[in-house]
């Protein structure tokens, strides 16, 4: 009997496309000189695979684009902003709608909304702009993840999970009424992508409840943490990722929401809602910050493209594909020995730069220089997640040093094809081979605020 193979193929058709250029090494030196080794710098005419970021990247279906044509542009009471938040509130499951231009957007009122001068915000790992807004609004961030979560090498299938022992130790210390949310992230993109199971998000509800803790969601990639709970959560695997969704919303007071990932668009966002007071003060502040509260600093048709990108999020072909294409590149990548983060996240592979480049010490900041290496290797940009993301420490004015010193390769949804994975995991396969030989970074500007964006580099001699 001969076994038949049946490959696997994306769950959609190309029916308008974008040329890319292509570039020769020299001119990808002169494009890293003028940008100061800094990805963020680059123009992305001189990137050949762009795997800087899933956000606002994604390709929209023809539905979507034909959802543009139906933007109801009117300053006030639009059409589309009530079809964004049916569509919220059937697939999400909470109460009120602010809608916002990006998720940034929904974590500032977020935070003037909650916190006082002097309070404590615990997260699961934090990400840049949110912590940023935490701590301009006065909270100090502190980190109750998971041990774990801090090994790349750890197998652990809920790398995102909060430890409860570690929450109930500041609030012990800090006292309830200092703590006004715990914000949680699923999946955990500073991790590596990974996921929060449904058990541990209703621990913490629980433990959160009685005390007053509101629990706040960071949903940007819920709907990918949503596909991890199915496949590895006891209980799930006969839940549909609609279900699996609103039931973890369900166990939150809110959540804050950058729809340039999961929801397949390239601009929005929102702040969703359950308490009625706190959603008053939103929708005043939102006034002042992004737009009106039925436009929140988005068009028309950005709410509509939105609200049928929510739809679409939530199908389970979709979900098996897009999660599927990173599987693809990480298997291929662990095949050939390259130390990735483990296991493979959402959204992204994230390599490892403390181990691809252990000759180099943290402040010659190796991912920022694997970063760099990996573009003048073959024109893929690919983003630093390691000590320049994570910034200074506000009280010494020292590095924060992180101890995952990674790069990440962040997979668009619905943009590249199989064939752009295999060159990517061959490109990566040569720089390791000439690992040896790369020097490390000295930065020579530095921001003051996420100064991942727009630090510069010089390369050691
Ligand atoms: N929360 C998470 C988990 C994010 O990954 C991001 C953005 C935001 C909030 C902020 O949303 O960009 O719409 O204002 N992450 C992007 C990234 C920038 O590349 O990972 P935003």
């Amino acid at each position: 009997m001969t076994t038949k193979k049946r490959s696997w193929a994306e769950p959609y058709k190309i029916k308008m496309v974008e040329p890319l250029r292509m570039t020769t090494r020299e001119q990808r030196e002169r494009a890293l000189a003028e940008a100061g080794w800094n990805t963020f710098l680059l123009r992305s005419e001189d990137v050949y695979i762009d795997l800087l970021t899933d956000s606002g990247t994604n390709a929209m279906s023809d539905r979507q684009w034909a959802g543009l044509m139906v933007g109801d542009e009117a300053y006030a009471g639009s059409a589309n902003y009530y079809h964004l938040e049916a569509a919220v509130q059937k697939y999400y499951g909470y109460k009120h709608l602010v809608p916002t231009h990006q998720g940034r957007g929904a974590e500032n009122i977020l935070s003037k909304c909650l916190i006082k001068p002097g309070d404590y915000v615990p997260g699961n790992m934090y990400f840049t702009t949110t912590r940023a807004h935490q701590e301009l609004a006065g909270a100090t961030f502190v980190d109750i993840i998971i041990d774990e979560a801090h090994d790349p090498g750890c197998e652990h299938p809920f790398k995102g999970n909060v430890d409860l022992a570690k929450l109930d130790a500041l609030v012990t210390r800090v006292g309830a009424a200092k703590v006004p949310y715990v914000s949680l992230a699923a999946t955990v993109n500073m991790a590596g992508g990974q996921p929060i199971s449904m058990k541990n998000v209703r621990a913490v509800r629980e433990y959160c409840e009685p005390k007053g803790i509101k629990v706040i969601l960071d949903a940007t990639r819920a709907i990918e943490n949503a596909w991890f709970v199915k496949q590895r959560e006891k209980g799930y695997a006969d839940k549909s990722i609609a279900e699996i969704l609103h039931e973890m919303c369900s166990l939150t007071d809110g959540a804050t929401m950058s729809g340039k990932k999961d929801l397949l668009v390239n601009i929005g966002g929102f702040l969703a809602l359950n308490d009625d007071d706190v959603f008053e003060e939103a929708r005043n502040l939102v006034v002042l910050y992004e737009g009106l509260h039925t436009y929140g600093g988005l068009a028309g048709r950005d709410m509509e493209a939105m609200a049928i990108g929510i739809q679409e999020a939530v199908s389970e072909d979709h979900i098996r594909a897009r999660i599927g294409q990173v599987e693809y590149v990480g298997e291929g990548l662990m095949k050939a020995g390259i130390p990735i983060v483990h296991p493979i996240g959402g959204h992204a592979i994230f390599l490892d730069a403390a181990a691809f480049l252990p000759h180099l010490p943290q402040t010659a900041f190796p991912a920022q220089t694997l970063a760099g290496e990996l573009y003048l290797e073959s024109g893929i940009r690919a983003m630093e997640r390691g000590i320049v993301s994570a910034g200074r420490n506000k009280e010494t004015g020292d590095h924060n040093y992180p101890k995952l010193e990674l790069v990440r390769l962040t997979f668009p949804r619905r943009v590249y094809t199989q064939a752009h994975c295999d060159v990517t995991v061959e490109s990566v396969i040569e720089l390791f081979d000439r690992r040896h030989a790369i020097k490390g970074l000295k930065m020579n500007y530095e921001p003051k605020y996420l100064r991942f964006f727009q630090a510069r580099f010089d390369r050691l001699a």
